[in-house]
């Protein structure tokens, strides 16, 4: 089975057995049925934070198990629990219509709700862990069940315990997100504020459907759109590096943009490093570096895992050579 139709990368390699799952019953059937196999397994959701380098010898098990449902509320929030398979921007349009808070930063993110916990999708200034309440996973070899609170993901910039400890150990099926009835507006980004004053929104008018509009407007005038141009978003993390290193670089780079973590760490946009170090709508063959968002490698077609990667190679190193800085991936390579 070809991949190509399951990763935003567009990358076409093929899978040696591939099964779609709609409910969580399923799931436990699957894994039960399959546990004897021996057989490595490879979960895709919307296949949007991956990298797959080669054929996949194993079994591919595409998450699709659907439904938004609101399972409870109090006074102040409502506790909504979607599927692993919802797509993620159906879940935050469904949201903004019902005025349920929370989500609209996160807007027009790809991929679908399952992996959003697993890298603590971020953007505009709100991760998802302030909105997370908990999540069910089921454990791949036992197939038992198990709920996980906010503490137990132990979410951090990009990461959880999905991506560490847990890594490969637990498939989520469903997430539940507690959301404001009274909206608080992040909107201290500045790009936020530049376009809600360009839709003449002001301050007092402000909601967060025009909040979510202006989201949606700042990335599709700079991210490229997976159905055109196969990419996985963000390719690196934003590094964090030790403020004394960022002082110094700063007065050779006085246009350096840093945001402070605590008092000694500064943390770096990657996309600024890699534009200075001239990678900015670079293409070597079909793998390129997207020309409005340094951070987003891109495939203009035909490229392969392994030629993206050697692209973020030729990439790392340079912005290593330049500025002594080690940027890491924050795609998952297959
Ligand atoms: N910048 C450049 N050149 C570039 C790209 C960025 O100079 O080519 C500079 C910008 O001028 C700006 C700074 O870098 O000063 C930050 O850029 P931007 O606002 O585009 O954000 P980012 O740090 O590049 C992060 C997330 C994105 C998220 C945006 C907005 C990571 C790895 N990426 O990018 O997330 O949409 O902030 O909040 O943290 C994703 O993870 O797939 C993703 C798109």
């Amino acid at each position: 089975v070809s991949l190509k139709p399951y990763n935003t990368f567009r990358i076409d390699v093929n899978a040696r057995y591939w099964v779609e799952i709609n409910q969580e019953d399923d799931l436990q059937t699957l894994l039960q049925l399959t546990d004897h196999l021996d057989t490595p397994k490879l979960i895709l959701g919307g296949g949007s934070n991956v990298l797959l380098c080669h054929d996949f010898n194993g079994l591919v098990v595409r998450l699709n198990i659907q439904g938004i449902e609101v399972v409870r509320e109090d006074d102040a929030h409502i506790y909504l629990t979607a599927g692993a398979g919802v797509n993620w921007h159906k879940l935050v349009m469904y949201c903004v219509q019902h005025n349920y808070a929370g989500l609209e930063n996160l807007s027009l993110i790809p991929g679908t709700v399952g992996a959003a916990p697993m890298q603590n999708i971020g953007a505009y200034g709100v991760e998802i862990e302030q909105v997370f309440d908990s999540l069910t996973a089921i454990h791949v070899q036992t197939g038992e069940q198990r709920r996980f609170s906010h503490a137990d993901c132990r979410f951090g910039y990009r990461e959880s315990v999905f991506k560490r400890e847990l890594k490969g150990q637990y498939i989520i099926t469903s997430v539940t997100f507690r959301l404001d009835k009274q909206p608080t507006f992040h909107t201290r980004y500045g790009a936020i504020q530049e376009t809600l004053t360009d839709m003449g929104v002001s301050d007092d008018e402000l909601t967060i459907q025009a909040i979510s509009e202006a989201v949606i407007r700042i990335r599709r005038s700079k991210l490229p759109d997976p159905a055109e141009i196969g990419n996985a978003g963000s390719f690196f993390k934003n590094p964090e590096i030790p403020k004394t290193q960022f002082d110094a670089l700063k007065e050779q780079y006085p246009n350096l943009p840093g945001y402070p973590i605590g008092d000694e760490v500064v943390k770096v946009p990657a996309g600024w490093l890699i534009e200075q170090a001239g990678w900015k709508g670079h293409r070597t063959g079909d793998a390129g570096v997207h020309a409005k968002q340094a951070l987003v490698l891109v495939n203009y077609g035909q490229a392969s895992g392994n030629e993206i990667m050697a692209l973020a190679q030729r990439v790392q190193a340079s912005v290593q050579e330049t500025f002594g800085i080690s940027i890491t991936p924050e795609v998952n390579i297959v």
